[in-house]
């Protein structure tokens, strides 16, 4: 008799049952179960990594300096913690075509050009397109191993004799393992060799950076189930139409999770972006309605981003409202605050919001500036070129205060800005600044009346 088990696990929150079901009971997502069949040796040979696990008290941990590996590429050290932790497993994700691959071989290159020994994996990519990338990047004459499989065993073979520092496994969705009966790119099958992976690194004590693709849900395939497996989550954004990416972390478990690395992706690969702020506003036209500039956080770092907002009378029945880089259910509700709070009418309208740049964000303290960008339009009066603004909105029309107030009026005032409309609560405790008016608003009325006259 075969010695097989047969479970359905769902795709989303990796909760298992006996039988198919159409619902998930424990996370509600509907047709996420898929079938799994393995064979108990294989399932023996998956455990978690040991970890050494003697009984000892908490206060004689002796933690030592971590001996952190800087690749030199400063975007990418900072989002990771302050470099790669050896034996650590980091999973890139992204939308294809982003610029995964790139940046893996780029971070090998710089890792090699230390003198440390690299493995880059493909299991989408020939050596000679490998070959033809590196060229691009002036990385091809490094002897950084490469080696195109897809089959577990002989990757783990070929680690295990050359010994390597750091390894790319391009991507987790192609490889596959024995013991598996599901295709590669299945949930069985990527959750395996991640589990696999996550051993050999944790048991070698060398680093590995799994690229996985994203799903159309904007999650990378057996998502939750993958993410919670290894150390560190990077996505990797952009919109392949514009030249900026950001490299966020979602998850860290050596650093801070709301890190980003801003990069720009050039002909001879991608280049540190080192302040965002100036090469987001390059292309901002001055003195247009419907065109407003945010100071945003994004982790511990100010950007200001240029909101641009249309309204254009509709003709349709239910207008539309099309928003790119902001959450749309978010636009929804400002807009009822506007017509309910603000004597704002744009029943009739139709509203297009973008950020420029491609950049997607979801702080509150937008709110300010996608209401001022939408009232400029409809209105047709600008909003002076000088002028940030940045505040939540809150349901009854009130401006709510931000964090790191600060920062963004300093980010501000660097780039040549003059005037600040900000919550009003925000002001005083220690927002001084020099060169920069201040106006604390309280209201939503009040606001609009202030920045639109
Ligand atoms: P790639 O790293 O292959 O994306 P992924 O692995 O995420 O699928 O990058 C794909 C895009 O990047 C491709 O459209 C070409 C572009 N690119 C550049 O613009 N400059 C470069 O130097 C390189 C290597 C790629
Ligand atoms: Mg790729």
């Amino acid at each position: 008799m075969k010695n097989t088990e047969t479970v359905f696990v769902c795709g989303s929150c990796g909760s298992r049952a006996p039988k198919w079901l159409g619902r998930c009971p424990s996370c509600g997502e509907f047709g996420t179960f898929e079938e799994e069949t393995r064979e108990e040796k294989a399932a023996e040979e998956s455990v978690n990594a040991p970890l050494g696990g003697a009984l000892q008290s908490l206060n004689d941990v002796v933690v030592g300096a971590e001996d952190r590996i800087l690749s030199g590429i400063g975007e990418l050290d900072r989002v990771l913690g302050g470099g790669l932790v050896p034996g650590s497993v980091v999973l890139v994700g992204g939308d294809p075509g982003i610029g995964k691959s790139t940046l893996m071989l780029q971070a090998l290159a710089a890792l090699q050009k230390k003198g440390l020994d690299t493995l880059y994996v493909s299991g989408e990519e020939s050596a000679q397109q490998l070959k033809m990338r590196s060229m691009r990047l002036g990385a091809h004459d490094l002897p950084i191993l490469i080696l195109t499989e897809t089959y577990l065993k002989e990757i783990r073979r070929a680690v295990e004799e050359r010994r390597p520092s750091a390894v790319v496994v391009d991507s987790v969705q192609t490889m596959y393992t024995e013991g598996v009966a599901s295709a590669p790119g299945s949930l069985t099958q990527v959750r395996e060799v991640a589990a696999r992976l996550v051993h050999l690194s944790k048991r070698t004590g060398i680093s590995f950076f799994l690229v996985g693709h994203v799903t159309k849900e904007g999650a990378i395939a057996g998502p939750r189930v993958l993410e919670h497996m290894v150390d560190t989550v990077l996505y990797f954004e952009g919109d392949r139409g514009h030249a900026f990416r950001v490299l966020r972390a979602v998850k860290n478990r050596f650093g801070s999770t709301n890190e980003i690395g801003v990069f720009e992706m050039k002909d001879s690969g991608l280049s540190e972006v080192s302040n965002p702020s100036q090469l987001l506003l390059e292309e901002r036209p001055l003195d247009v309605s419907g065109s407003v500039v945010v100071p945003c956080m994004e982790g511990t770092r100010p950007i200001l981003l240029e909101l641009q907002a249309l309204a254009a009378p509709s003709s349709l029945g239910v207008p539309r409202r099309v928003t790119i880089g902001v959450d749309s259910a978010r636009v929804s509700l400002l807009v009822a605050v506007m017509e309910r709070k603000a004597g704002i009418q744009l029943a009739g309208h139709d509203l297009f919001i973008n950020v420029a740049g491609g950049i997607k964000t979801d702080e509150p303290a937008l709110d300010l500036g996608i209401v001022g960008a939408i009232a400029s339009s409809a209105m047709d009066r600008t909003i002076p070129s000088d002028t940030v603004l940045f505040g939540e909105v809150g349901l009854s029309g009130e401006i709510r205060g931000v964090s790191q107030v600060d920062i963004r009026l300093r980010e501000a005032e660097k780039m040549g800005f003059r005037k600040c409309f900000l919550p009003a609560s925000s002001l005083g405790g220690g927002t001084g600044s020099k060169e920069m008016s201040l106006v604390g608003v309280r209201t939503l009325s009040e606001a609009l009346k202030l920045l639109l006259g």
